[in-house]
């Protein structure tokens, strides 16, 4: 028997198998974000052999060390910025990750988003709510079809393939994408078109979707510059992590008219917006949820768990991240 932290409440469903496998749990009962301090001082409360942490847990060589004992901390996400790979390679500490199980839901999310901006949607309900609605207008809340338009992808993962198949399939867009490498099989699957460079992504698409992880080189990958680039009737959609767009520059952008509206699920300073983000109509903003589906949150508990469990038992967990 090992004894296992959560760094909070998660779906019980991975904690059972936890429990299951014989282990010992203990989940925060902080209804919140642990603070440093707070992670240092449960860590060093016990012997842990595991940790189950989130994307808000910031992780490096002090949390690790902490925890002596537990080598592999399992992150509840696909996404691993949150953690130090250096400093988890200098302690011995295997990382792992939640992917695959959350690429529909993600991929279902960017596509309400995109339908949200270019439909006006969310704009549209706060107009009724305001009582704004005098009755049909010929030109009241025009917004844009997808049919026959562009659609860029930056970065062709799961997720960013996906996303492309439902908008070629789905809605008869065109697809260019761009990623560091060409994929020839999703070119393929998907019938769509390589671009060298981000730029060209750019200027060619109408509606743009990032799905890169989070590196020091795709920080403000979308930046004041590359924002001009992109068509006046554009629309920008951001489900992937927030410092990959400049916000601030996307703020100004949005406000004059540099792109027609973004849909963005992800912010550079979590839980804070750039200033006046909130105040534009031509953004749907949505609080980091692309894969905040019941199924998905629940699987996502199952593979972090499984990752422990496989790890406790001597084997090599299924999604060890380098
Ligand atoms: C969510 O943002 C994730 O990386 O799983
Ligand atoms: C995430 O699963 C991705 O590779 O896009």
């Amino acid at each position: 028997m090992a004894k296992v932290y959560v760094t909070r409440k998660i779906p019980e469903s991975g904690i059972n198998l936890l429990r299951e496998a014989g282990h010992e749990v203990k989940v925060s009962d902080k209804d919140g974000v642990l603070t440093k301090e707070e992670l240092l001082a449960e860590l060093s409360s016990e012997s842990y052999d595991a940790v189950l942490c989130l994307l808000t847990d910031p992780i490096n060589a002090e949390i690790m060390a902490a925890a002596p004992q537990a080598k592999i901390f399992a992150n509840y996400a696909v996404g691993f910025n949150n953690i130090n790979l250096a400093d988890a390679k200098a302690a011995g500490v295997t990382i792992t990750n939640t992917p695959g199980v959350l690429t529909d839901t993600v991929c279902e999310f960017t596509v309400a988003l995109i339908l949200s901006v270019t439909k006006r949607v969310v704009e549209a309900d706060r107009f009724m709510r305001a009582g704004h609605y005098e009755g049909w207008a010929p030109e009241l809340l025009l917004g844009n079809d997808l049919k026959g338009k562009t659609f860029g992808i930056l970065g062709a993962g799961r997720i960013g393939c996906g996303v492309a198949n439902a908008m070629k399939n789905g809605f008869g867009m065109r697809v260019i994408y761009y990623d560091i490498t060409r994929s020839e099989t999703l070119e393929k699957q998907i019938d769509c078109e390589f671009r060298e460079t981000v730029e060209e992504v750019l200027q060619e698409a109408d509606v743009v979707s990032v799905h890169v992880p989070l590196l020091d080189s795709t920080k403000h990958l979308i930046n004041a510059e590359r924002l001009a680039m992109m068509k006046p009737s554009a629309s920008l959609i951001n489900t992937s992590r927030g410092p990959v767009v400049d916000e601030v520059a996307l703020v100004e952008a949005l406000k004059n008219g540099i792109i027609r509206s973004a849909g963005i699920d992800v912010f550079e300073n979590e839980p804070v917006m750039a200033t006046g983000l909130a105040e534009l109509d031509n953004v749907t903003i949505t609080p980091h949820i692309a894969s905040a589906s019941e199924e998905t949150r629940s699987k996502m508990s199952e593979i972090a768990a499984q990752n422990i469990i496989e790890f406790l038992a001597g084997r090599v967990p299924p999604n060890v991240v380098e």
